[in-house]
């Protein structure tokens, strides 16, 4: 077999054999097929796609390229959530306590992040003490003991993605629906899980800018984890502004312990609410989505789901005192208005570049080395919809001195991320579609 011939045979348009999608991953991981032809391999795929069957193959070549986590030694059906990426988004740290009340083990493998969106991980070492690198025995240990456990990827899971995904990004064969959907699907099933809920986000601060794009994407996801024999289902949810009001390390656990407590933002609760109830649904634990909303109310209500992350962060040597009391979590030293110079109502927030103010103050990583700043961030005062006076509040950029000449750029960049209309702004959807095996259902 030769590299070449197997570019040529996806640039015309022809479909690539199990085995043949197996020599190029086995090859470009082993560095015996090089970059520029790993590239133009990507590029055929951008233009030509690939069929469902070629996608899962190339999803279970790159899964079985590095570590796969055995999970079955933990008792019960192991259900993940994945999101596809959002700004404000940490509905990890409230679903996995949420699910894990209602006896749904949660043995979640979660990334850092890169930019402007943020990841669990780093969201979760705001709190003080709180390890993200337990060794596997550890962390089966403890998801068999309370049913819950969020920990940082190993070292060598899907490496072969790892690789692709790096060249991707500078060969701009980012934007293509079968390496997305293969990319992200490989690495859920190295993780190991038995079912799979996907939170596929659409708008202004997500991957996919449109529904119809979304959807796609949701349907190659689901369609490769229904070929592998795991459950799994995709929700699309809103990303055409911030989940929540808090965007930050700190300012998200703040948030997610608010939202334990019944008192979080609605959006942030009712994403957390269906994603959840599909969880328990899938965990076997529910016949249906609407007794399932019904339990997860229980352990909301009851503060049952607010111990259980109690639980995670003190087995796993974080500081439970800054659960109970979060003005305890990180602060930063400013805290900087941005007010209005309109009035009206919200009609837009680009939630790409209010993740973007927070990454220049400290919240994001700038390049993969970079370290961050746990208390920076920016609190929202105001979301779609909600009417606004010139000189009121948008945000609150908060942020430490050594970030302060960034001060400007990112108020300007919040200042310009808010669009503000004179016409009253109708209520936008949460969720707009779910797509299953069966087939999408749009609401
Ligand atoms: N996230 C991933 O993990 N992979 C992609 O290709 C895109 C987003």
């Amino acid at each position: 077999m030769r590299a070449v011939d197997l570019i040529r045979k996806k640039r015309d348009g022809l479909e690539l054999t199990g085995e043949e999608i197996g020599y190029l991953i086995k090859g470009y991981s082993e560095g015996t097929i090089p970059d520029y032809q790993m590239s133009a391999w990507a590029m055929s795929v951008y233009y030509q796609g690939m069929s469902a069957r070629e996608t899962a193959d190339l999803t279970l070549a790159m899964a079985a390229s590095g570590d796969r986590i055995d999970l079955s030694s933990i008792h019960g059906v192991k259900v993940d959530k994945h999101s596809t990426g959002g700004v404000g988004d940490k509905t990890t740290i409230v679903i996995g306590p949420l699910v894990a009340s209602c006896g749904v083990p949660v043995a979640k493998m979660s990334g850092r992040g890169l930019g402007h969106t943020g990841g669990t991980i780093d969201k979760l070492e705001a709190i003080s003490g709180f390890s993200v690198e337990l060794g596997q025995e550890r962390f089966f240990r403890q998801v068999n003991e309370i049913g819950l456990s969020v920990v940082g990827q190993s070292g060598n899971m899907t490496p072969a993605d790892k690789k692709l995904y790096s060249l991707r990004d500078v060969t701009a064969t980012v934007e293509s629906i079968p390496l997305i959907a293969s990319s992200v699907m490989s690495k859920k099933i190295a993780a190991g899980a038995d079912a799979i809920v996907l939170d596929v986000k659409t708008g202004s601060g997500a991957f996919m800018k449109t529904l119809d794009d979304s959807i796609r994407l949701a349907k190659a996801m689901v369609d490769i984890g229904t070929q592998v024999g795991r459950s799994t289902i995709a929700v699309i949810s809103d990303m055409d502004q911030p989940l929540g009001y808090g965007i930050g390390n700190a300012l998200e656990i703040q948030e997610a312990v608010a939202t334990l407590r019944g008192e979080g933002p609605e959006d942030l609760e009712e994403v957390c609410l269906i994603l959840a109830s599909h969880m328990l649904v899938l965990g076997g634990k529910a016949a249906d989505e609407e007794e399932a909303r019904a339990i997860l109310r229980d352990k909301l209500d009851s503060g049952a789901a607010l111990d259980r992350l109690k639980m995670m962060v003190s087995a796993q040597g974080g500081d439970i005192n800054q659960i109970e009391h979060p003005e305890l979590l990180p602060q930063a030293e400013l805290h900087v208005e941005v007010k209005s110079e309109k009035s009206g109502f919200v009609e837009s927030i680009q939630a790409e570049e209010i993740g973007i103010a927070a990454m220049l103050l400290g919240a994001g990583r700038e390049t993969k080395d970079s370290s961050i700043d746990l208390a920076a961030g920016l609190t929202l005062r105001k979301k779609i919809g909600d009417p606004v006076e010139a000189g009121e509040v948008l945000a609150v950029l908060h942020l430490n001195r050594p970030y302060e000449d960034r001060l400007e750029e990112a108020g300007r960049k919040v200042k310009e991320a808010y669009g503000i209309t004179d016409a009253k702004v109708p209520n936008r959807p949460l969720v707009f579609a779910l797509v299953t095996p069966e087939g999408v259902r749009r609401f």
